[in-house]
């Protein structure tokens, strides 16, 4: 902590520190504090943003004499910190009973219109070995032009990922990856939690192309990369028996997104990123009279049936025990695929859920749809009917 107190002074002192997000507060009565270099009443001081749980932002100045001592020891109150600075970054993780993880990054940069913005974890100016071997950079670190968009779905990826580390074990983890293809975000997530973070990871990618999982499980030999495990079948058949603290799935086929968030829900994931696709399921089942003026449009069934689908899959996830945020990970004009489900293990008051469950069937009764995902939870939920799950 001593070394993160002196590096935080002088990126305070020489203006060089750009921007410091408190979040996860240990007793919830803050959503999260955002810190950032502010000129108040004339003279530079820090600005605090705490935004609370009823959606209101208080605000606050503190001046740059004494901040980092103050900043730190609000720090203690939360379990994620991260610090943006032009010349380093660090996350801390800290555990309710206190034990620390800091972990040490690159510098931010500011964007054209001066507004700080969290770097990407992946800059486009480094070669990564990883991404010449899956052909997205060439052999000098050049981002292929056709691969642009990879690359940045890729970063847009990790940093999703970051945002969640307060909802997932300090230590060494366990990650799947269901339906990997190519494994790309494997990879990356290997690279963020190994060398990045400098956490112990072993990631589990199964998908049933049997070339694809050979390809992938030889460039990762040829990395060195001994925590990354390929499995070559079908998830609906085979699995990792060790359970995962992180899944990840990014466009795992219609009802396979289905198997995979039923599996970490049974299986207890903390932390789910999903970006479902070609969501077919529903459309062959839905029949409802009050939405017949849609669904008599095939091109606007087939729309109106993937939403549903996706805000299904999050009604069940509630129910299961996670927190579910929808995001467009993406930018829609490069891909229309661009859903992202994160659903992070929490604490939901058991009669919560059951009201959930209860909507959730009654809402499929009335569209007269029985998806994938509630039929593999049927046994797993239906303990919220009985004793404490
Ligand atoms: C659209 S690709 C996405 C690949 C990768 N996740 C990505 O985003 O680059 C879908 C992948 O899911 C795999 N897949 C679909 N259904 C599967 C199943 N039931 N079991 C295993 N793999 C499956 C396919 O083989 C394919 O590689």
């Amino acid at each position: 902590m001593q070394e993160l107190k002196n590096k935080l002074e002088r990126s305070v002192s020489d203006g060089t520190f750009m921007r410091a997000v408190c979040s996860g507060r240990f007793d919830k009565t803050v959503k999260k504090c955002v810190y950032t270099p502010a000129n108040h009443k004339g003279s530079a001081e820090i600005a605090e943003e705490r935004f609370m749980p009823d959606g209101k932002a208080l605000h606050s100045f503190y001046k740059t004499d004494g901040f980092c001592e103050t900043f730190l020891k609000i720090s203690e109150a939360y379990k994620q910190t991260d610090i943006y600075c032009k010349d380093f970054s660090a996350v801390v993780l800290r555990s309710r009973k206190g034990a620390l993880h800091i972990s040490y990054g690159k510098g931010v940069q500011e964007t054209e219109s001066g507004k700080t913005e969290k770097n990407y974890i992946l800059s486009p100016k480094e070669k990564y070995d990883f991404l010449v071997l899956l052909g997205i950079q060439d052999k000098n670190g050049r981002v292929y032009d056709k691969k642009q968009s990879k690359f940045r779905q890729i970063n847009r990826f990790l940093q999703i990922v970051s945002d969640t580390l307060s909802s997932l074990p300090g230590e060494d983890l366990t990650v799947w990856d269901l339906c990997c293809g190519k494994s790309y975000l494997s990879f990356a997530v290997y690279y963020y939690f190994r060398f990045v973070l400098n956490r112990q990871i072993i990631i589990y990618c199964v998908d049933r192309k049997k070339d694809v999982i050979e390809e992938c499980g030889g460039y990762a030999k040829q990395l060195g990369w001994n925590g990354m495990r390929f499995i070559c079948g079908d998830i609906f058949k085979v699995l990792p028996d060790k359970t995962a603290e992180l899944v990840l799935s990014l466009h795992a086929c219609d009802t396979a997104t289905d198997m995979v968030l039923a599996e970490a829900v049974r299986r207890g994931a903390k932390v789910i990123l999903s970006s479902p696709c070609c969501q077919h399921e529903l459309a062959g089942q839905i029949k409802c009279d009050e939405l017949s003026f849609v669904l008599r449009e095939p091109v606007l069934k087939q729309k109106l049936s993937a939403v549903i689908t996706d805000a299904l899959r999050c009604r069940l996830l509630y129910a299961g025990g996670y927190k579910v945020t929808t995001l467009e990970f993406i930018d829609p004009e490069e891909t229309p695929k661009n859903l992202m489900i994160r659903a992070e293990k929490t604490y939901i008051p058991k009669n919560l859920r059951k009201v959930a469950l209860s909507e959730y069937d009654a809402i499929c009764e009335k569209l007269n749809v029985r998806p994938s995902m509630r039929r593999l939870l049927d046994e797993t939920l239906s303990d919220l009917n009985k004793g404490d799950m």
